[in-house]
Formats: C-alpha cells, structure tokens, sequence
C-alpha cells in the first residue's frame, strides 16, 4: 500500500477505533444476523439470542478483541508487512483449529466491510482501498489454512 492509502486506512479507522466495543458488537451482530450459522461455532454463545449477547460481558470481551487485531494490523501499517504476517498467520491458525471455514471467513469479511462503510461513510475511493487491504490480510489468513490443510 502506498503512503496516501495508508493515510486513509488510519484516518478512517479512528472513528470505529473511537468505540471500539460498540464497533465490535455492531460487526459481530450483523455477521450472526446476516449469517446465523456462524453462532453454532462459539459454545459459549450458540444458545442465546442476539438481544441476550448485546449485553453478554464474554460477548463484549471478544468483539473488543477482534478490534484489537485489526487496531494493531492498521497500527503496523507503517512498519514492513512481517508484523501483519506474524499477526494473521497466528489468527488463521487459532482459527484452523476451531475449525472455521474460509467461508465464514469471507462472510464476516463481507460484513466488515458493511459495518466500516456505514461507520465512517466511507466514499468509493477509501472503499476500495479497504477491500485492498483486506484482501491482504486474507491472503495470507487463506495461506496458511491451505498449508495447514496440506499438513493436516
Ligand atoms: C477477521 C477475522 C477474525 C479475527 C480478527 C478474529 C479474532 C479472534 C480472536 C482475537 C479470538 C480470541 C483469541 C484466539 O483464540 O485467537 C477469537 C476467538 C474466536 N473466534 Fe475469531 N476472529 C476472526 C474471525 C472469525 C470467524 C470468521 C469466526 C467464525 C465463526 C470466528 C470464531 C471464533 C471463535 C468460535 C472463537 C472462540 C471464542 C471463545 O472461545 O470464546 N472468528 N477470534
């Protein structure tokens, strides 16, 4: 990514960065919403309803947790790319073993995108280089369930 996405990934981040516990949740319920299946896959979780988790501390916990890797990703945009590497092969892996599926993958990424577009107003030009830098981040998150596959 050039100088002037990195720019705008930043400038824009701030705003769901801002709250990032509202932001999560906001992500997490329209992925469950959108893509309900996806709730089996957390046991502590897969029995409660949407309205129920909103306020689920445990909930509240893991949306703040997935704004941290994506916090600390944009932070390491400055850097060389080894430090996102090192952070998305360590989530694809934990993944793996959860047995979550590229498809679930893409779906949350779809709603990701959903979620940031609205939060920021993101206009076609800082959509894009969020679907750039996305993509990245898949890239190497597929990568690795693929090795990971071949070693299984
Ligand atoms: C953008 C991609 C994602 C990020 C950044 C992310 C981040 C995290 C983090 C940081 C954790 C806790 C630490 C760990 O064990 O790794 C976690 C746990 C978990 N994630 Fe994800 N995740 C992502 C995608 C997904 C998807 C697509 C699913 C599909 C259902 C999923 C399901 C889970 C489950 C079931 C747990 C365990 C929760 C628990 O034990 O309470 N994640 N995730």
């Amino acid at each position: 990514m050039n100088s002037d996405e990195v720019f705008e990934i930043k400038r824009t981040w701030e705003i769901p960065a801002a709250s990032p516990t509202e932001s999560g949740v906001a992500i997490l319920i329209q992925f469950f919403t959108k893509y309900p299946s996806n709730l089996q896959k957390f046991s502590t979780f897969k029995d409660m309803t949407l309205d129920e988790l909103k306020d689920n501390p445990r909930f509240k916990a893991h949306a703040n947790r997935i704004m941290k890797v994506f916090d600390d990703s944009v932070q390491a945009l400055d850097d060389d790319y080894s430090q996102l590497e090192e952070i998305w092969i360590k989530v694809a892996q934990s993944h793996f073993n959860r047995q979550i599926e590229k498809q679930s993958f893409n779906e949350l990424k779809e709603v990701i995108l959903e979620v940031l577009a609205a939060a920021c107003n993101l206009n076609d030009q800082q959509t894009e280089i969020w679907i750039k830098l996305m993509d990245f981040i898949y890239d190497i998150i597929f990568k690795t369930i693929d090795e990971l596959e071949q070693d299984a």
